[in-house]
């Protein structure tokens, strides 16, 4: 399965090197030029335990790739994480601009139908936002029904140094909030 994950910051690299792992083909996204260069040149922005080994590997089979091109990521895939970051505002509530951003980027994409996945932090009522946002853009482009997404949120509820561990081992609830996608079961998570 072709994946995007938009985001390559801790937790989105992360996930995507364990989804290629599994055997998908995995585009990390980011806007940031420079941080797509060093992850080109196998240079961790981050320490994670196994992360350098797993990224190599499947970057040398070919399972794992590093780009901005959003558009063509997308396109290509069947699913897209949205995994970009949700800073704590001047008024304690998280900042969803970057989310807002690469929804409504990812809308102006869909031709076909595609799975979109909340990875970052995000407050209740999230899922209906990205959903209002990708369903005008639909509406606008009079893409047919068929491009309908689905919506699901799968937080990250993992530690820091176990990322590539647990993520590999999901323990969150996912909910769902489109049409008719299986709802992965949850198992408790780890304390
Ligand atoms: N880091 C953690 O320990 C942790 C743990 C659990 C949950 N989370 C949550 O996961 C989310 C991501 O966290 P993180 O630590 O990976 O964030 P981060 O800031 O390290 O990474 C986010 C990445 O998104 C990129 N980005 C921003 N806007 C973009 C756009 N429009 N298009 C493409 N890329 C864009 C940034 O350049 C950056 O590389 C946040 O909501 C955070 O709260 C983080």
């Amino acid at each position: 399965m072709n994946i995007t994950v938009v985001g390559s910051g801790y937790v989105g690299l992360v996930t995507g090197a364990c989804f290629s792992e599994f055997g998908n083909h995995v585009t990390c996204v980011d806007n940031d030029a420079g941080k797509v260069e060093r992850l080109t040149r196998g240079e961790m922005p981050i320490y994670e335990p196994g992360l350098p080994e797993l990224v190599e590997r499947n970057v040398r089979a070919g399972r794992l790739t590093f780009s901005m091109d959003l558009a063509r990521a997308v396109d290509r895939s069947l699913v897209v994480f949205i995994a970009v970051g949700t800073p704590q505002g001047n008024d304690g509530r998280a900042d969803l601009s970057f989310v807002r951003e690469v929804a409504a980027e990812v809308a102006q994409h869909l031709d076909a139908y595609k799975v979109v996945v909340t990875k970052s932090t995000v407050p209740a009522g999230t899922g209906q936002m990205i959903r209002r946002i990708i369903g005008m853009s639909v509406v606008r482009l009079a893409v047919s029904s068929a491009a309908d997404p689905s919506l699901t949120d799968l937080p990250e509820l993992t530690r820091t140094t176990r990322f590539a561990s647990s993520a590999s081992k999901p323990s969150a609830a996912s909910t769902c909030d489109g049409p008719a996608l299986p709802v992965a079961h949850a198992e408790p998570v780890e304390t």
